[in-house]
Order: C-alpha cells, then structure tokens, then sequence
C-alpha cells in the first residue's frame, strides 16, 4: 500500500468534489464516507488497456471467421481490420505492460488469498460473509486475474507477432502461433466477460472505482475488510 491517511472531513479546496479532486492523484485515503481506491493515472491506463483490447476483438473477430465478417463494417471493412488488428495489438501489449507497472507490487499473492481461493473461502465470500476475513486492496481472483492479464497479453503479442512478419519464422512456429493465438484470445475473451460481470452487476459499486476512483466504506467494508481496515484504521462494523 503506497499511502495512508485519514481525511474525515473533505477538504475545503474550492473544488466541487473533494473526493473526487484527490483521486486525481492519490489513493487509500478516506473523503467523508468514500475511499479513494484508484487514482486518475490508474483509471486512464486501465481504460487504455479496456478499449484497445475491444478494438483487438472487434476487428480480429472478423478476420478469424467469416460467420462475424459484418463486424469489418464498424471499421470500414475487412481490409481495415486487417491492417489495423495488429496496431491495436501493439497499443494493447504497451496499455498492459503500463497497466502492469502500475499494479504489480500489490499483487502479490499472500497465503491469506490461497485460503480466499478456496471453495470455503470463495463460498464465504460470494455468501457476503467475510467481514473480518484477511481480504486486502485486492483479492486473490482479482490477483489471479491480474496475472493470468498480464501472460494473455504477452501470448497474443509474441504469436501475433509471429503471424504478422510470417517470413521471419519457421513453418513449425508459425502454425503454432495461429492456433496458440486462438487458444489465447478465447480464454482471455472468457476471463473478461467474467471481469466484466463481477466489477459491473455482480458486485454493485465497483464500477464507480474506476469512474470516480472511489468507493463507499460499506462496500470496502463488504469486499474488502482488510483494506478497509488498514486505510480507516478501524475494525469493520459487524451489524451492517
Ligand atoms: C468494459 C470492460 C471492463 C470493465 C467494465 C472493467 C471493470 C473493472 C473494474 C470496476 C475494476 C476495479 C475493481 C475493484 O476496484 O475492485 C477493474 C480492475 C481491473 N481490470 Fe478491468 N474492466 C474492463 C476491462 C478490462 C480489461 C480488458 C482488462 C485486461 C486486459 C482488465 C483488467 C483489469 C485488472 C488487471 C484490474 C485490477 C484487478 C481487479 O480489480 O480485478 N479490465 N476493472
């Protein structure tokens, strides 16, 4: 955790929102009933990274089979996809590996998210029961996620490199890469329909994380109780 601080009272800054004016920069600090949990730099990359994966899928999606060729249209046409697919690619690869810098450090996989990542612990926690369980800033899918993001992107780069300067490889290497690409873009496609899902209509009051760079302390309290404990310096509550 990069900085901790206690701010009951929103600061009289002149702004409109104090919460939000202090999410431009810093994080795991409390404004009135929210938290500031993503600073603006975090959110700009982690959109980068949402829109340049989008157009990686929407533009790819009709090149690999003819069934979704009408998604060319959204760009102009078959031939536009193919030549911008790979430059998406490339914005995509350096998104994440900004993405990457931003939040390695704090996803370290602790022995408290192996016991997360089990049934008990995963049940417990979509059973919303894990008040005082050791669930910090983040927690172990959320890591997981991170990980599994971070090897998905630097698959769909090395064999998407591969396809798009053919002549510099080996036959062997080359069919490898378009069925590993395939194999890659699938489960990374997978993974975020689930992302999607959880920091949307699963969990209420996620999604403003990365809109506002802030969330309410009940939510904190809720998903999170370690950071929640360690930013208010607090125990959590247990009658809400
Ligand atoms: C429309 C698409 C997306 C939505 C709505 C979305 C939503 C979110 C939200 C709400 C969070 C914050 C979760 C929290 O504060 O606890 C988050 C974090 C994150 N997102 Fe996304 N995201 C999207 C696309 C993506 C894509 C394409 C990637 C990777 C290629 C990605 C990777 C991550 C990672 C690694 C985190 C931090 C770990 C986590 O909180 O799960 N996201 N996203």
């Amino acid at each position: 955790m990069r900085r901790m601080a206690l701010t009951d009272r929103p600061p009289q800054n002149g702004m409109g929102d104090p919460a939000m004016a202090l999410a431009r920069r810093t994080e795991d600090v409390v404004v009135g009933d929210e938290i500031v949990r993503e600073r603006l730099s975090a959110r700009l990359v982690h959109w980068t990274v949402a829109l340049t994966f989008f157009v990686c899928l929407f533009t790819g999606l009709p090149i690999w089979t003819p069934y979704l060729g009408s998604l060319a249209n959204l760009f102009g046409g078959l031939h536009v996809c193919r030549v911008l697919h790979p430059w998406a690619g490339v914005a995509f690869a350096a998104a994440s590996v900004l993405m990457f810098g931003q939040w390695v450090s704090q996803m370290k996989l602790t022995p408290a998210d192996r016991e997360f990542l089990k049934p008990r612990g995963l049940l417990r926690y979509f059973q919303y029961r894990n008040e005082d369980a050791d669930v910090g800033k983040y927690n172990g899918g959320q890591k997981l996620l991170f990980w599994a993001a971070a090897l998905g992107a630097l698959g769909l780069l090395a064999t998407g490199l591969v396809m798009w300067f053919p002549l510099g490889f080996g036959q062997r290497l080359r069919e490898a890469s378009y069925l590993l690409h395939d194999v890659a873009f699938s489960l990374f496609f997978a993974m975020i329909i689930g992302h999607i899902y959880l920091g949307t209509a699963a969990e209420p009051g996620t999604f403003r994380s990365m809109i506002r760079g802030t969330v309410t302390k009940s939510w904190a309290q809720l998903h999170h109780p370690r950071w929640y404990r360690e930013v208010t310096s607090q125990r959590p509550k247990t009658d809400t």
